[in-house]
């Protein structure tokens, strides 16, 4: 693409100094949901006042204890689903509601009618600060845009007689903060909270300044820089709470309120899976989960997360890409081969370890369960899969542990038909390809009818075990009577089948184990011929009875069609 004179680097924040690159995050911030205004703001069609309880309800349960509810004052449906919160009792003790109010007179009246009979809320005023707002949206100078915060600020303090028994606090946005100039958005912040005065005077009620990314405009480390420099040139930083409400437009959301944080903010807001304006709003559940796999409790709760993806893809009627971290389908998939042998064998050995033992699976970087998500879903078989996919989903899926020098066989089978198909397999069509090609394969070889006579030694002992075995079977076609003496039954078939015209082999290789439970249990033998030609094949039976089972995987290598 040509540069042009429309774009220009971001004017960055006069430091020379920082501490954010050297801090850690430690703990949660005090988190807001803003899903049921920002969020919804910006759906095609925003949430019924149901949908909006129903979400609600959702909030709560993850564990927000402020939830931004509305703009009342802005739509009929806003305000009733602001009564019906309060009026049906919906909101718990420790939950405060946030009202969005522009800083305009009438505007402010009709949020305060919408909060009466409301436990606690926080008033949330904002005006656009940046020059650009300035100079289109309102045409006004720096003094007048400051004004509008103030006189704003005005009429909230005289409108909190209105709200009797509410307990009130207040949160000032000077909206576009990213794109303002950073000492005018200091300024008008000074100005907006010596206005708020007394009211802002005890621990539990700091003024919150909410500082957002309006527009992602700079480099995650420029924001930073952004709120370590608000941060230390405030008045009374501990008397305040500095809050994040980041947008996504350069993708970089979550990094800026990661390092955000590092710079000194108390306080995050953000929606369920990046909802919001344009490109959305920061996801929490990222940065929530972020904090989780680094071994700090997010104080959120994000344990069933597939009743969370359900509930805000039915109500908002977004989807997630399935490659969102986290919360996309695909976050516990792989399908290339090596990654999903390093998952195979990264899994197997959690098997014997305590079940909060580091969590160090290869290509995982945590655990599915922790979220309510199953194993079952980590390994999908396509082209691009090796033996060892494959092989974990017969196992895993079904039971059949296939020995290890057997998988580059299975792998080449379900790659194959994989490539025919152009797309993924389902561990169901793998099972299939797997009975297909060695359970059930009866051409050219076919046992009609098999039967052994014991003839000396102790039974089921090789070394001394003598065995008389007769078969009918069918070749080509053609039906062969055949019968041998073996050490045990398959020895016994073995010897018989040089009979008949079949190409002659060795068996060298040979596993079984019980597959099934009670009286449905079975035992599968997987058996590797050698043919005179050199030509190794694998072959499985499955049967109720160990010697047919082992039979029966010759058979299947005979016939296998590679
Ligand atoms: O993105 C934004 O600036 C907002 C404000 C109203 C806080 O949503
Ligand atoms: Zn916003």
């Amino acid at each position: 693409m040509k540069i042009n004179g429309k774009y220009r680097p971001f004017d960055a924040v006069p430091m020379t100094t920082r501490d954010w690159p050297s801090k850690t995050i430690t703990k949660a911030p005090i988190w807001c949901s803003v899903d049921l205004r920002d969020g919804n703001q910006a759906l095609v069609n925003p949430m019924t006042v149901e949908q909006k309880l129903e979400f609600f309800d959702i909030l709560v349960k993850i564990g927000f204890k402020e939830i931004e509810v509305g703009f009342p004052s802005a739509s009929e449906t806003e305000f009733t689903f602001m009564r019906r919160l309060i009026e049906e009792n919906h909101v718990p003790d420790d939950v405060t509601l946030q009202v969005l109010c522009q800083a305009r007179e009438h505007l402010i009246k009709r949020t305060f009618e919408s909060l009466k009979g409301c436990k606690k809320a926080i008033f949330h005023l904002y005006n656009s600060t940046s020059p650009a707002q300035r100079k289109y949206t309102f045409n006004k100078s720096k003094e007048e845009i400051k004004q509008i915060a103030i006189d704003g600020i005005r009429c909230v303090k005289s409108c909190l007689s209105m709200s009797e028994g509410t307990d009130i606090r207040l949160e000032y946005s000077p909206e576009s903060f990213s794109t303002t100039e950073i000492d005018y958005a200091l300024e008008v912040c000074e100005a907006v909270v010596k206005e708020w005065g007394n009211a802002a005077s005890d621990d539990k009620h700091k003024v919150i300044l909410n500082l957002p990314t309006t527009v992602e405009c700079a480099l995650p480390n420029q924001f930073a820089d952004q709120i370590e420099y608000f941060c230390k040139h405030i008045s009374n930083r501990d008397k305040l709470i500095i809050s994040l409400h980041n947008h996504n437009d350069r993708g970089e959301s979550v990094a800026q309120c990661e390092l955000g944080l590092l710079a000194g903010a108390d306080r995050v807001e953000g929606c369920l899976f990046g909802n919001g304006e344009r490109t959305g709003n920061l996801d929490i559940v990222n940065v929530g989960m972020n904090m989780y796999t680094q071994g700090v409790d997010p104080e959120l709760d994000f344990t069933d997360m597939p009743m969370l993806i359900e509930s805000y893809t039915r109500l908002t009627g977004m989807d997630i890409h399935p490659r969102t971290p986290y919360s996309g389908e695909l976050v516990f998939t792989a399908f290339s081969g090596s990654h999903q042998d390093a998952i195979r064998k990264g899994m197997a050995a959690r098997v014997n370890m305590d079940e909060n033992a580091y969590w160090d699976v290869p290509y995982l970087t945590f655990d599915p369960h922790d979220i309510g998500r199953q194993y079952e879903g980590i390994i999908r078989i396509n082209s691009q899969s090796g033996k060892g996919g494959a092989a974990y989903v017969l196992e895993h899926d079904f039971g059949i542990c296939a020995p290890k020098s057997m998988h580059p066989a299975i792998g080449k089978v379900v790659q194959k038909a994989a490539d025919e198909l152009q797309r993924e397999l389902q561990p169901k069509e793998v099972y299939d390809l797997f009975e297909k090609t060695w359970l059930s394969s009866k051409e050219p070889l076919n046992v009609i009818e098999i039967s052994e006579r014991h003839l000396e030694g102790e039974r089921g002992m090789e070394d001394n075990e003598q065995v008389a075995g007769m078969a009918t079977v069918q070749w080509e076609g053609k039906q062969y009577a055949i019968a041998a003496q073996g050490n045990g039954p398959l020895d016994a078939f073995v010897t018989a089948l040089k009979q008949i015209p079949a190409p002659k082999f060795n068996i060298t290789s040979f596993h079984e184990h019980s597959i099934g439970e009670g009286s449905d249990t079975k035992a599968i033998a997987y058996v590797q011929i050698t043919k005179e030609n050199g030509d190794q094949v694998w072959g499985v039976g499955k049967s109720s009875n160990v010697g047919r089972a082992g039979i029966a995987a010759v058979v299947s290598a005979i016939n296998f069609k590679g």
